[in-house]
């Protein structure tokens, strides 16, 4: 029996009061730059009991323009940006390469927030990389040392021997180098605060780099 997609999106709601508490955003008490703001706002989200709060979007763009974007995980974000890590000779670090620009967003339903940052991408020092994917788990490793990231594969049982060879080099040598693994930086010039509202007026506070420090705007939703 076929799913009837458009019926089943019928049934669905977002900000279901049963999952969601909208809490209240007040743009004029906020801090006069993103990162406060940003960490505020991930501590919340954690203590809501949002699942998976440290994934988000990463948008990133071919040569011609034509978007792309996929999922993965936050490293940290201070002064010199917000950082994820990649393999630099997957579609994306190629991407980068081309077009070091990027955007990033993040959701979490359960408060109804969206944050969106936008800005240039600079590779972080390779051994600030390499101590960033050392001071993660067995499996973080492995999967790095798998490699080939985004490359066509030729079969599953061609991945289930190099994942096992990487599984064991890993637990052998935890400080295995991985010279195509690389931690990226965004360097933020907008960053878009969104707290939905259940009436729909939605707050949106947005910080833009200026000469003079960080500006701030409010749009309509
Ligand atoms: C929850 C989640 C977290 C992920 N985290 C990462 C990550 O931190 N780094 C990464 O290279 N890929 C990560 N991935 C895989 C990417 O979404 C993507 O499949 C992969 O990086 C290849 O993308 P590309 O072909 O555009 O380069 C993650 C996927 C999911 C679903």
């Amino acid at each position: 029996m076929g799913t009837d997609l458009h019926e089943l999106l019928r049934t669905l709601k977002v900000w279901d009061p049963e999952t969601t508490e909208l809490p209240s955003f007040d743009p004029a008490t906020a801090p006069e730059e993103p990162l406060t703001l940003f960490t505020q706002w991930f501590a919340r989200a954690v203590a809501a009991g949002q699942s998976e709060p440290h994934t988000m979007s990463l948008a990133t763009a071919d040569p011609d323009g034509t978007p792309d974007v996929r999922i993965v995980m936050l490293h940290g974000a201070d002064a010199q940006g917000w950082a994820f890590a990649t393999h630099a000779g997957s579609r994306k670090g190629r991407q980068l390469a081309a077009r070091p620009y990027a955007a990033l967003g993040f959701y979490w339903p359960v408060q109804g927030r969206q944050v969106r940052v936008r800005g240039p991408v600079s590779a972080a020092p390779a051994a600030e990389g390499r101590a960033d994917l050392h001071a993660r788990s067995t499996g973080a490793l492995a999967a790095a040392l798998t490699g080939r990231q985004s490359e066509v594969l030729g079969s599953a049982q061609e991945l289930a021997r190099a994942s096992q060879e990487a599984w064991e080099r890993a637990q052998r040598q935890p400080d295995a180098p991985v010279p195509s693994w690389t931690l990226y930086r965004v360097r933020p010039q907008e960053v878009e605060f969104f707290q939905g509202d259940e009436r729909r007026r939605h707050v949106r506070l947005v910080y833009r780099r200026s000469e003079q420090g960080w500006a701030r705007e409010l749009l309509w939703p």
